[in-house]
């Protein structure tokens, strides 16, 4: 069979489902179409990429014979999302999430056990680790380029006002739940299992659109002995900026360093000393989207494994939970004191 027989249905025609049916359209993948519970919305998703089948009914879509793929796009909220996965699960549908699977690692954990009691696969898309610069920067990082690593810094800051969004950034978790995430998902794919946490993480009150944490600095140590930096600033009001997708990158090996970002990479060599500029094809948005759909259709094809399972997932969600309770207790959290 070919990937165009995934017939893929999209639950939550929001923003970012227009990267989705963009990369899924780039790809040749087959969008059986969407819904969304506000009428307008879909009405306009409708008419805007001629999908061929939308409803304001996610059971509508999810019943659809050719809807093999749930993706869903709707707001990472409990409420919403469990419902559609425990319906989509009863209907033997895979289900491919957006990130962060939930910022809450016990409702995180029931989605995936939910998932697990149908025995349908689901793949959370972080597709931070699907961006073509950070495939290629992996590459470097795996064949010894720059020897054994043990330092990873990532950084974000921007100035970020959510005043005018419905719901984003209007709980008690924020940027480190829902932006680091992106971070944490892809120091967890390149190194391994994380051993400890530490944060740190304030609020600037002026950005008023926003009741969470709107900074933080998350240090995360790796069983492999990498340390790793996540730095998630986004009430930075000067004018050295890094906004997302543009996040800095560094990795630090005995023999070498990587620096870039999503668009471009630098990698100097200690022995021959060298400097190397990887080429790559495709951006963040919307290339990662499409390489990580393809990936959840190959490797079902296949009957394979595949990158960023539910289950592996919760590793990730549980970076989340520890960094809160870093700051809420002041205190190193050690991964052995969450059941995953
Ligand atoms: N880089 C990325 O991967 C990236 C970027 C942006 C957003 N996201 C994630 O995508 C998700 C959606 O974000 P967004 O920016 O598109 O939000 P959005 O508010 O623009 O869109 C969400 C849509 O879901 C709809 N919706 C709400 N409840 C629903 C339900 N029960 N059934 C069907 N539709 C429902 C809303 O009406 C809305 O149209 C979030 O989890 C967010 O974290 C990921």
């Amino acid at each position: 069979m070919a990937r165009s027989d995934w017939g893929i249905g999209i639950v939550g025609l929001g923003g970012i489902a227009n990267t989705h049916i963009q990369a899924y359209r780039n790809a040749g993948l087959k969008i059986v179409g969407g819904a969304d519970v506000d009428e307008q919305r879909a009405k306009a998703m409708k008419e805007r990429w001629q999908l061929p089948f939308v409803t304001t009914d996610w059971r509508e879509l999810i019943d659809h014979p050719e809807v093999r793929i749930v993706d869903i796009t709707a707001p990472h909220k409990f409420e919403i999302r469990l419902p559609i996965v425990e319906y989509a699960a009863k209907k033997g549908k895979a289900l491919f999430v957006q990130k962060p699977l939930l910022p809450y690692l016990d409702q995180a954990r029931k989605l995936v056990e939910v998932a697990e009691q149908y025995g349908v696969p689901l793949m959370v898309n972080q597709n931070s680790v699907f961006v073509p610069a950070f495939l290629a920067m992996e590459r470097y990082l795996r064949d010894g380029t720059i020897g054994t690593p043990y330092y990873c810094q990532i950084e974000n800051r921007n100035w970020f006002d959510l005043s005018a969004h419905p719901w984003y950034g209007k709980e008690e978790r924020w940027v480190t739940s829902d932006m680091a995430v992106h971070h944490f998902a892809l120091v967890h794919h390149w190194f391994g299992e994380w051993e400890s946490v530490y944060a740190i993480m304030g609020r600037d009150p002026s950005q008023t659109g926003i009741k969470g944490d709107n900074f933080g600095v998350v240090l995360i140590r790796f069983k492999n002995g990498v340390q790793a930096c996540v730095i998630n600033n986004w009430a930075y009001r000067g004018d050295r900026r890094r906004p997302h997708p543009r996040e800095e990158i560094i990795i630090q090996g005995d023999k070498g360093c990587i620096t870039g970002d999503s668009e471009e990479i630098c990698i100097v060599t200690v022995d021959p000393p060298t400097k190397i500029f990887p080429q790559f094809q495709g951006k963040w948005f919307p290339d990662a989207f499409a390489n990580a759909m393809c990936h959840f259709i190959d490797a079902l094809e296949a009957g394979k494994p595949f990158w960023c399972s539910g289950r592996d997932n919760l590793n990730v969600v549980a970076i989340i939970e520890a960094a809160y309770i870093s700051v809420k207790e002041r205190r190193e959290v050690r991964r052995e004191e969450f059941a995953l």
